[in-house]
C-alpha cells in the first residue's frame, strides 16, 4: 500500500473542525495521518493522569474516512509541568548555557527523570493503542539532535569511555594526553569539550561527538523497546533530517528502526536567497535510502511557503507535486505532507500547510489532491520497487565529526565537497547509493570516497578487497589522515590507503581562499587540457601509479596531482586537489567512460530521471526542474502511467515543473 498522508494537529483546532478536516482529507485522496507527536500536555495534562479520549475521537473520525494513523511519541516537546520539576532536565549547550523552557528539544537525552517520564507516556500510549485497527505504526520523538554538555552527560560520557577503553592508560595513549599535560588519572577528571574551554583535544572531542550521537540512539532504544513489547505488529520509525544534518550518526540511529523516514523541505526561510539546486535534495533522499539500504518514507513533505518569522518563497504551481515525486524517484514508499492546516498560533505560524490559516481549500490543496488521485492509480506500480545503483559514495560520520573539530582549510567543508562530487554524477543521470565505508561494496562499479579522513584497518581491508576484485575507487584529499582516535597517522599520507593508491603524498599545501593553482590533464579525451584548482594541493609521489594530471604553478609545478593505480583487477584513483565543479565533471565523465556505465536516457540538463524496478518491471520517473518545455527522446516501449497509460511515441515533451512516470512494457 502506498500511503499518501498528512501531518495533522487536531489539538490545535476546535473539535468542530475535525469532521470537516477528515472529509477534506479523504477528498484529497489522503489515506494516512500522523498524529500526536507534539501533544504530550493533551495526553498527560497532569502528571500521571492520562487522557486519550480526545485522541480516540480523532482517530475514530479519521477511521470513518478510511484514513490510517501513525502515532508520534511526544517526547520532543515536554509539558511545562515536567520541565518545572528539575533544572537538570534541560540540555546544556556547547557554551555551557542551560536551556530554558519555551521551545522544543530542550531536554537532556541522558537524564534519568526524563527517561522515566518518557517511558511512562510511551507505554501508556502503546497500551492504549495496541491492536487498534486504525493505528499502523509509530514515529519516535521528532528529529533527534543537538548535543548536551550537562553534568549528567559528562558522567555518562565518562562511563562510555570506560566501556570503550577499559583502562585510563589506554585512553591517555590514544588521545595523546601528554600534550599540554592533560594526562588523566581518573575517569571523573575527563571534561566535555565545551566551547568555553577553547579548541579541545581532537581525540576527546571525536569521542564526545560519538557519545552524543550514541546518547540519542540509546534514548530511541528505550522508546523502541517499550513500543515493540506492547505493539509487536506495529512498525517503528523516526523522522531524520537527510544528508545535511551533521550531529548524529544516522547509520547507527537507523539500525533498529523498521525503516527510515525523513523530512523534506526544499525551499524555506533559510534559503530564500539561494538558487534552488535539486541535487541537494536528491542527495538527501539517496542518503536516507542508504541508511538501511532500502526504501524510506517521507514523514514531512513540504506543502507550502515555509518559514517561522520570515515567509519563504511560495512554491510555484506544480512544484510541491514535483518535489514529492522527486522523493518517490529516489525511493520514497510513502509521502506525508507537513502540515494539514497552517497554524494560527505558535512559532510556526508561517510554515504553510496544505490549507491556509482559514482552512479553505485552495491552489495547494488542489495540487495535492491531484497527486493523491495519481498515487491512488499508480502507487501499486511504485511501492516496494527497488533502485539499483552502480555507483556508491562513502559517507563517514567519523570523518564528518573530525572535520567539525578541525576544518583543515577555510574553503573546505565536508558536506559541500561531498555534494559537489555527488552533483557531477547526478548530472549524468545515473543513480547513486550513499553507503557506509564498511558496507559491502561488491555490487558497485565505482565507489567514491570524498575526504575519507578517518580510516581504520577494517575500512582499509574493505576498500582493498573491493578494488582487488575489480572495483574502481576514487579518493580525494584529506583521506587516510587520521586513525579511529582522531590522531594523525605516523606513516606517509594517505596513510593506510597509500598502498591501494600506489602513491605517497610528498607534501600537502593548504591554499588561502582566493589562491589557485592549475593542473594539466593527461587522462582520456578531455577537451580542456588544463583546469583551475584550489583549496588543497597534495603533491604526489607515485609508487607504481600512473600520473593523470600535473600541477602547473608554484614550487611544485610539474609534480603529479592526480594518479591512477592498478590494484588487483581494479583501479584506485587519487585526486590530490579540489577545484571548481569542472574538475568533478571531468572525473565523472571519464569514470563513466572507463566503466561503461550508461545514463538512463539521453536527457537534457535540468531534467532529473530515475529508475525503480518492481521485480523486472522498469519504471522511469522524469522531473522537469526547468522553466521551459523539455523534449526527451525515448528509446524503448513505454506507457505513460500518469496520463492514461498511453504508449509513448519517440519523443516526449515535459512542461515546466511537470512529472512523467514511464513504465516499460
Ligand atoms: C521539522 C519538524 C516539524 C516542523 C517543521 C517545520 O521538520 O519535524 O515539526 O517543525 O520542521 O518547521
Ligand atoms: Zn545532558
Amino acid at each position: 500500500m502506498f500511503y499518501f498522508g498528512v501531518d495533522y494537529y487536531p489539538e490545535q483546532w476546535p473539535e468542530e473542525c475535525w469532521e470537516v478536516d477528515a472529509r477534506l482529507m479523504q477528498e484529497a485522496n489522503i489515506n494516512l495521518v500522523r498524529l500526536a507527536e507534539f501533544a504530550w500536555s493533551m495526553m498527560e495534562p497532569v502528571e500521571g493522569k492520562f487522557d486519550f479520549e480526545w485522541l480516540d475521537h480523532v482517530v475514530a473520525i479519521l477511521a470513518s474516512n478510511d484514513i490510517k494513523v501513525v502515532l508520534g511519541t511526544p517526547t520532543a516537546s515536554p509539558p511545562a509541568w515536567l520541565m518545572a520539576k528539575d533544572k537538570s532536565l534541560f540540555r546544556v549547550d556547547e557554551n555551557g548555557r542551560r536551556l530554558t523552557y519555551g521551545n522544543r528539544r530542550e531536554y537532556c537525552p541522558n537524564n534519568p527523570l526524563y527517561h522515566k517520564h518518557s517511558k511512562e507516556i510511551v507505554s501508556q500510549m502503546a497500551q492504549h493503542y495496541q491492536g487498534h485497527p486504525t493505528v499502523i505504526g509509530w514515529q519516535i520523538d521528532n528529529e533527534f539532535g543537538d548535543r548536551c554538555y550537562c553534568d549528567t552527560c559528562r558522567r555518562a560520557f565518562q562511563a562510555w569511555l570506560l566501556e570503550r577503553y577499559g583502562y585510563i592508560e589506554a585512553l591517555n595513549e590514544r588521545w595523546g594526553t601528554t600534550f599540554w599535560s592533560h594526562t588523566y588519572s581518573n575517569w571523573t577528571e575527563i571534561p566535555v569539550p565545551l566551547k568555553t574551554g577553547g579548541p579541545p583535544n581532537p581525540g576527546l572531542a571525536l569521542d564526545f561527538y560519538r557519545f552524543a550521537s550514541d546518547s540519542y540512539v540509546s534514548y530511541q532504544e528505550l522508546q523502541l523497546e517499550t513500543i515493540r513489547e506492547t505493539c509487536p505488529n506495529h512498525f517503528v520509525t523516526h523522522n531524520l533530517m537527510g544528508f545535511q544534518y551533521p550531529y548524529l550518526n544516522y547509520f547507527d540511529l537507523s539500525c533498529d528502526l523498521d525503516f527510515v523516514s525523513w523530512d523534506v523541505y526544499c525551499r524555506t526561510q533559510w534559503n530564500i536567497e539561494t538558487e534552488m539546486d535539486p541535487s541537494w535534495f536528491a542527495l538527501g533522499h539517496d542518503t536516507m535510502r542508504g541508511m538501511k539500504a532500502s526504501n524510506f518514507w517521507v514523514m514531512e513533505q513540504q506543502s507550502g511557503a515555509a518559514g517561522w518569522d520570515l515567509i519563504g518563497v511560495s512554491p510555484q504551481p506544480g512544484e510541491l507535486r514535483k518535489w514529492a515525486y522527486q522523493s518517490i524517484a529516489h525511493g520514497a514508499d510513502a509521502i506525508i505532507f507537513f502540515r494539514w492546516r497552517t497554524a494560527r498560533f505558535g512559532t510556526e505560524q508561517y510554515w504553510h500547510g496544505i490549507l491556509d490559516h482559514h482552512g479553505r481549500p485552495g491552489r495547494r490543496y488542489k495540487e495535492i489532491q491531484q497527486m493523491g488521485d495519481e498515487i491512488r492509480r499508480v502507487g501499486q506500480f511504485i511501492h516496494g520497487s527497488k533502485i539499483n545503483s552502480q555507483i556508491a559514495f562513502l559517507l563517514s560520520y567519523d570523518s564528518r565529526f573530525s572535520f567539525e573539530i578541525q576544518g583543515n582549510n577555510p574553503g573546505f567543508e565536508y558536506s559541500t565537497h561531498f555534494h559537489s562530487l555527488y552533483r557531477a554524477f547526478y548530472n549524468k543521470h545515473i543513480s547513486i547509493d550513499i553507503v557506509s565505508p564498511t558496507s559491502d561494496l561488491s555490487s558497485y562499479k565505482i565507489v567514491i570516497a570524498p575526504a575519507l579522513h578517518i580510516v581504520s584497518e577494517e575500512i582499509t581491508k574493505n576498500l582493498e578487497n573491493y578494488v582487488r576484485e575489480g572495483g574502481v575507487l576514487v579518493i580525494t584529499p584529506r583521506s587516510g589522515v587520521k586513525d579511529l582516535f582522531n590522531a594523525v597517522v605516523d606513516i606517509p599520507l594517505p596513510g593506510l590507503l597509500a598502498d591501494i593508491c600506489g602513491i605517497e603524498i610528498k607534501e600537502y599545501i593548504s591554499l588561502p581562499k582566493h589562491s589557485e593553482n592549475e593542473i594539466k590533464i593527461n587522462w582520456g579525451e578531455f577537451p580542456e587540457a588544463t583546469l583551475k584548482v584550489g583549496v588543497w594541493c597534495d603533491v604526489l609521489k607515485t609508487k607504481g601509479a600512473k600520473v593523470l594530471a600535473n600541477y602547473l604553478q608554484d614550487f611544485f609545478s610539474s609534480e603529479p596531482a592526480i594518479s591512477l593505480n592498478k590494484y588487483g583487477y581494479g583501479k584506485a584513483i587519487y585526486v590530490g586537489t579540489m577545484g571548481q565543479s569542472r574538475l568533478n565533471e571531468m572525473i565523472a565523465r571519464l569514470l563513466l567512460e572507463e566503466t561503461g556505465i550508461e545514463p538512463y536516457l539521453r536527457i537534457p540538463k535540468g531534467i532529473e530521471v530515475s529508475e525503480r524496478w518492481l521485480e523486472d518491471r522498469r519504471i522511469m520517473i522524469l522531473l522537469n526542474h526547468t522553466e521551459i518545455d523539455q523534449k526527451i527522446i525515448i528509446d524503448g516501449n513505454f506507457v505513460d502511467l500518469l496520463h492514461d497509460s498511453l504508449p509513448i511515441e519517440e519523443t516526449l515533451i515535459i512542461p515546466p515543473q511537470d512529472v512523467v512516470i514511464l513504465q516499460e512494457e
